[in-house]
């Protein structure tokens, strides 16, 4: 074959894997719509799972096809420069063009193994901009005659697909709440105008429309929650602020089902709504991890070539599994697996891997910070300090290399950057501190709620979020709670058994002693007081065990990606764990 028809041919075979991919994905994705109409909240789950092993899954077939048809010129890049100019073309009228460049590096990046990026054979920066679609993917409602009106308008434009158990009050109690907002945010002028996204964010047992209102010339930025309950949709929650909706997208959250064909203009738009998150985490929100990870991988080369700022080692307890650094001025951390564990630790370097994509795989809950897995990064070894090159080479020198001016990590996980939590306490006042502390007891507590057993439980391993939020980080420990026996200490019977320094009684692998939290929490006597008011049942194996019954007999623990008081005003009597009751009845 010639060059160029043979460029072309194995182009078209790229495009078609990514076609095929987009067609599965959205497949996938539209099911959301009918999972939360017949309240299939397991179902809705297993898709989340499916979808999230669908890129590698259709990754590693391509290669393998690629692989197969390519055979002996498989390393020529002069070929790949013919099939990647070729690819450009035919992808080049695609609203989604910018994730089938990014498709196609991970076809590349497999084959030749690329360390740092290979700018001939791989699409470095996009043009890619489909922001004309935007009119097509909106709502829009001009002038309406009241925010009643606008609230009627919206849930019957909205494509949720089954009857709202009573539009019209739910219409009017949304009118109300977002009025009164308005007020109290000092927003006085007339609702000109309401943009609404018309593909429905879709998530766990929640389906939210998302868009901004233009009140007097300020732009507020909009999402409501709406639930299914047997008796049939209700509006739930407005939220009505950057913070609010911010956190309904958090960095903690599993991704949304949002069926649309164009991403590009879709993210713009949330962006307008929330400027400060990168365009890299809106595309990871929306389920195109790989391509928000490209985007990342652009932002933090971008940054770094422009600052004179350094690497230094994460501030708070160094890891003894992980080596971990940041940049003052970039709010993500870097984390690289240290050659060898401190004691007592005895995991594997793949079993914490594993951990990081059950982490992955799992519903994250608001509590468990997404990261990304990067390799074969390239960095300027000018961004990072002698004392901190050493640390990486001494501690994790299997994964970090000197390559004259350029330094190499073979593996590393990329997240953003909290301020941990052992810190956090020790550093703010006492009332700052003693929120940050409840959080924690929360954030275990919807843990718990979604399976999974943090293992670790040490405030280090914790962390707080600009939004004052409390996250989990630290994975090598986690695990399932329906893994584990929770259990009360028996009492000692006889003084020797008192004295024995060495558990007198039986502790199987699997056994945990939730009375013993308590004493490696290491706060001040107030601050536990208060933690123990709260929280003090977090203490007893009775609700550990409780918790895990519940979930081995199939009950789904909903979370609030809010709080009550952004709920609907007769909303707020009803618990989270009704939602997914189906005899629950309406009050
Ligand atoms: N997302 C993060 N934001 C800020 N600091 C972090 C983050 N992840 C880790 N760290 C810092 O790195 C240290 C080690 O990371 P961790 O994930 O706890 O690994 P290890 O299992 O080695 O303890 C933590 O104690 C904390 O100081
Ligand atoms: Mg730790």
């Amino acid at each position: 074959m010639e060059a160029s028809s043979a460029a072309q041919t194995y182009a078209q075979m790229i495009r078609t894997a990514f076609a095929a991919y987009q067609a599965r994905f959205h497949v996938i994705t539209r099911r959301a719509r009918e999972r939360f109409a017949t309240r299939d909240w397991h179902g809705m789950r297993a898709d989340a799972t499916e979808r999230l092993m669908l890129y590698r899954e259709v990754i590693d077939r391509t290669e393998q096809r690629i692989r197969q048809r390519v055979g002996d010129r498989l390393h020529d890049k002069a070929l790949w420069r013919h099939i990647r100019t070729a690819y450009s073309r035919c992808i080049a009228d695609r609203p989604d063009a910018e994730l089938a460049e990014t498709f196609f590096n991970s076809v590349t990046r497999r084959i030749f193994n690329t360390v740092g990026v290979d700018p001939r054979i791989e699409f470095v920066t996009t043009d890619s901009d489909d922001s004309s679609a935007r009119a097509s993917i909106t709502h829009v409602f001009e002038h309406p005659a009241s925010t009643a009106a606008f609230a009627h308008d919206l849930l019957e434009a909205c494509a949720l697909s089954g009857p709202f158990r009573a539009p019209s009050a739910d219409a009017r109690r949304m009118a109300r709440f977002i009025d009164r907002a308005l007020t109290a945010q000092g927003q006085t002028g007339p609702l000109r105008r309401a943009e609404v996204l018309r593909p429905v964010f879709y998530r766990g047992i929640g389906a939210y429309l998302v868009g901004c209102l233009q009140v007097g010339d300020t732009m507020v930025p909009l999402a409501v929650a709406v639930h299914n309950h047997p008796e049939g949709m209700a509006v739930d929650a407005v939220l009505l602020d950057e913070d609010a909706i911010s956190i309904l997208f958090s960095f903690a959250r599993s991704y949304f089902h949002v069926d649309t064909h164009h991403p590009n203009a879709l993210v713009r738009f949330l962006k307008r709504i929330l400027p400060r998150k990168r365009i890299a985490e809106l595309y990871i929100a929306i389920g195109y991890n790989k391509h928000g990870k490209t985007e990342l991988y652009r932002d933090l080369l971008h940054h770094f070539s422009t600052t004179t700022d350094r690497f230094v080692q994460a501030p708070g307890q160094r890891g003894m599994v992980m080596t971990v650094f940041t940049m003052a001025s970039y709010d993500m951390v870097f984390k690289v697996i240290k050659d060898r564990f401190d004691p007592p630790k005895t995991t594997t370097r793949r079993d914490v891997k594993e951990r990081y994509r059950l982490v992955f795989q799992h519903d994250r809950a608001g509590r468990l910070v997404d990261a990304q897995e990067f390799e074969h990064l390239r960095l300027s070894r000018r961004l990072f300090s002698d004392d901190l090159l050493e640390t990486l080479l001494n501690v994790a020198g299997s994964t970090v290399h000197l390559d004259d001016h350029r330094v190499i990590i073979d593996h590393c996980y990329v997240e953003r950057r909290v301020t941990p939590l052992d810190l956090f306490v020790r550093t703010q006042d006492e009332a700052d501190a003693r929120a940050a502390l409840l959080e924690y007891g929360d954030a275990i507590k919807d843990l718990i709620r979604t399976n999974i057993f943090p293992g670790d439980l040490l405030l280090k391993n914790f962390g707080v979020t600009r939004h004052g939020r409390v996250v989990f980080y630290d994975y090598d420990e986690l695990g399932f709670v329906t893994d584990y026996d929770f259990r009360r200490k028996p009492k000692a019977q006889t003084h020797l058994e008192e004295m024995s320094a060495e558990a007198w009684f039986y502790v199987g692998p699997d056994d945990v002693f939730p009375e013993e939290f308590q004493v490696t929490m290491g706060v001040s006597d107030a601050l536990m007081e208060a933690f123990v008011e709260a929280h003090g049942e977090l203490f007893t194996a009775e609700y550990w065990t409780d918790v895990k019954t519940r979930i081995q007999e199939g009950a789904i623990l909903p979370i609030l990606p809010y709080p009550p008081r952004k709920r609907l005003p007769h909303r707020r009597k009803i618990p989270p764990d009704a939602l997914t009751t189906p005899a629950y009845a309406h009050g």
